[in-house]
């Protein structure tokens, strides 16, 4: 069976991927690849040499799918505290998709990134502790991941003004040539400390652009809330076009 999606809205929309509400499940959603970027598209931006790689080592629902298999494997239930479950694939009228855990507030809206709620609330407590609980898991579970880019975390709010938790919901697995899992100890947990540093990095780079008028770049902001009514949530004067795609 075909789902259909052009019929609604995706909620968001990353470099590389359409993310919309699943039509018969309102708690997962459905990751495709976006028509307007496809993966020879994305192949070819690469440029040489590692555009000399197959086709389908582009294609970031394949890579997440084997991923959260491998972590299932080796890591149990306690990471997917932090990282959003997912479910596998299914048929749709924009190719195949893949289907994961739709992180939700309290009230029934679509989490923000981590990029907006700093934008919006800067560094309370709150945030900063769910950060911290992050990184920990991070770094104790040497869980391999690309950067801990601000619009691929999700802030989950429990009531108002409270924090459940951060939640990871791309960018997992790691880029580098030799898999992960077969590098020594030592040298994987210094790739997992970097990742951590590079967030707080990045944190810090945008309180301190938090000056400015609108939203830093596109990446990081919801086009619809999720809800029967949504509401069209942003400030969408945000909506600069960046240099290039990134997921
Ligand atoms: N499981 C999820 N729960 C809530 N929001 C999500 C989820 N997955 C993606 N999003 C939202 O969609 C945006 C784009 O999704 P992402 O998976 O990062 O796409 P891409 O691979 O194109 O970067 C994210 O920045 C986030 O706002
Ligand atoms: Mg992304």
């Amino acid at each position: 069976m075909t789902l259909i999606l052009s019929a609604q809205e995706p909620f968001a929309q990353g470099g590389n991927r359409l993310c919309f509400v699943h039509p018969e499940d309102d708690q997962r959603c459905i990751k495709v690849r976006r028509p307007d970027f496809t993966l020879e598209d994305r192949r070819r931006k690469k440029g040489f040499p590692k555009n000399l790689k197959p086709l389908y080592s582009f294609d970031d629902n394949r890579e997440e799918y084997l991923v959260m298999q491998q972590l299932t494997r080796t890591y149990g239930e306690q990471v997917f505290q932090n990282i959003s479950r997912c479910f596998g694939f299914v048929d749709t009228d924009y190719g195949k998709g893949l289907v994961s855990e739709l992180i939700r507030d309290h009230d029934g809206a679509i989490s923000q990134t981590l990029k907006k709620y700093l934008w919006d609330h800067g560094l309370n407590e709150e945030v900063q502790r769910a950060i911290d609980n992050l990184c920990r898991l991070w770094e104790q579970e040497i869980v391999p991941s690309r950067d801990l880019l601000l619009h691929n975390i999700v802030v989950q709010q429990r009531q108002e003004g409270l924090i459940s938790r951060l939640v990871v919901i791309d960018g997992l697995g790691s880029a580098g040539l030799i898999p992960f899992h077969w590098l020594p100890a030592a040298q994987r947990k210094k790739k997992v400390a970097r990742k951590t540093a590079n967030l707080h990095e990045r944190v810090n780079t945008l309180l301190s652009q938090r000056g400015q008028d609108s939203f830093p770049g596109y990446h990081g902001l919801l086009l619809h809330d999720g809800r029967p009514e949504s509401t069209l949530a942003q400030d969408i004067n945000a909506s600069e076009q960046e240099d290039s795609p990134s997921s």
